[in-house]
């Protein structure tokens, strides 16, 4: 069967028009659906994902491990070309839509227009070309200037990045370097040429506290110079709450709550989202009394569980009444201004249950 996407194109055909309620995104990504077929059935890893990101805007991406972030984020950037991967919705990149477009096309904007910093740094680099080599490559690809230029900007960026003595270490390999620098050259290759977009997947995650302060500075004087929209995916709600202006919120290969930072930090309406924050280490908590973890396992991605994905873990899963929780799937619907969250509960349940049990004890 043919794939289509929501315009009801053919995906390899030219979708024609961007969506009309994305005025002003520099991406905007509509129904984006990537299942991959296996022998163990068809995992639904992304299943049916919508959000916009304006220039200079930052979004942020949580939820917990094999939610789809990474795979919405590689969807983005066109790197899940193989026969396994079936992929169906709009990505639209400053007025171009990406699904449907030539795949040479989207290497162009690859590393040009758009650029990533992956979670698994060592997938990013070759092990064969010396770092500075990638670097070089990655910017003369887009630039024309001699090699010389480009190393001395291949040799800036290493500085920019915190990696000591960068004039010798331009002339290293991926392996020499240990995890935290491997994963600082990569976000160097990342932003080398400017990107208008930037995805950033877990980008300081195994780097110390004063090296994360360092990049998340140099994602920002990205977005000031050069009006770049970035996604940051990360664990790390701190960092989160102290980059995004939006957050979405992935459970189960979907979108369960979106909106302003303010309003999912402040006025959450979904409870998966009142876990997560409740698992959120605080400084001026011990550890051990974290509270409302989110109990139980993320759902399969092959047996969704039937009506909300959240209903095994969901403490309020019995509140919506006639058992709707565990036979209709709720979808995302306003819950107020810049604000969505798909949850059965009624909007009076859920602001009751934040303000009296939810909210007092974070
Ligand atoms: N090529 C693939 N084939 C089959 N399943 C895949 C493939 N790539 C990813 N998946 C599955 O898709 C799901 C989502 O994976 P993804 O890497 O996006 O999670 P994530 O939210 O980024 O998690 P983490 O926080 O651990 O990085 C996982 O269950 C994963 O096993
Ligand atoms: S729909 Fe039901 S199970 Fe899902 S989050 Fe809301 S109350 Fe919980
Ligand atoms: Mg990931």
């Amino acid at each position: 069967m043919t794939e289509l996407s929501k315009t009801g194109a053919a995906v390899g055909e030219p979708v024609e028009s961007a969506p009309t309620d994305a005025e002003g995104a520099f991406l905007s990504v509509r129904d984006l659906r990537i299942h991959f077929d296996t022998d163990d059935g068809l995992v639904k890893s992304v299943d049916g994902v919508s959000f916009d990101v304006r220039p200079g805007q930052t979004l942020g991406i949580v939820g917990e491990s094999g939610s789809g972030k990474s795979v919405t984020s590689l969807g983005i950037m066109g790197l899940h070309r193989t026969a396994k991967a079936k992929i169906s919705g709009e990505v639209w990149l400053d007025g171009e839509e990406l699904i449907g477009a030539d795949p040479d096309h989207v290497r162009r904007l690859r590393g040009q227009k758009m650029a990533m910093i992956f979670q698994d740094p060592l997938s990013a680099m070759h092990p064969y070309y010396t770092v500075g080599a990638q670097i070089i490559e990655a910017y003369r690809t887009h630039n024309k200037v001699s090699r010389k230029v480009a190393r001395a900007r291949a040799i800036e960026m290493l500085d920019r990045v915190g990696i000591p003595e960068p004039g010798k270490r331009v002339d290293s390999y991926s392996h020499e370097f240990s995890g935290g620098m491997r994963q600082r050259a990569m976000i160097a290759m990342a932003l080398v040429n400017n990107p208008e977009l930037l995805i950033a997947d877990e980008p300081t995650t195994a780097l110390d506290v004063t090296v994360q302060a360092q990049i998340l500075d140099l994602i920002r004087d990205l977005q000031k110079e050069f009006g770049s929209a970035v996604i940051m995916i990360t664990h790390d709600l701190g960092v989160v709450a102290e980059m995004a202006d939006d957050i979405l919120v992935m459970y189960g290969g979907r979108c369960i709550e979106r909106g302003s930072a303010e309003k999912v930090f402040y006025e959450p309406r979904h409870p998966y989202t009142w876990g997560l924050l409740g698992s959120m280490p605080r400084l001026d908590r011990a550890q051990t009394e974290r509270l409302i973890p989110v109990k139980g396992s993320p759902p399969s991605l092959i047996n969704i569980p039937s009506g909300c994905a959240f209903n095994p873990r969901c403490p309020y899963a019995d509140v919506p009444k006639d058992n709707l929780t565990r036979t209709v799937r709720p979808e995302l619907a306003e819950v107020g201004s810049d604000h969505w969250a798909a949850c059965h509960m009624s909007q009076e349940q859920r602001e009751k249950i934040w303000i009296e049990e939810i909210a007092p004890k974070l």
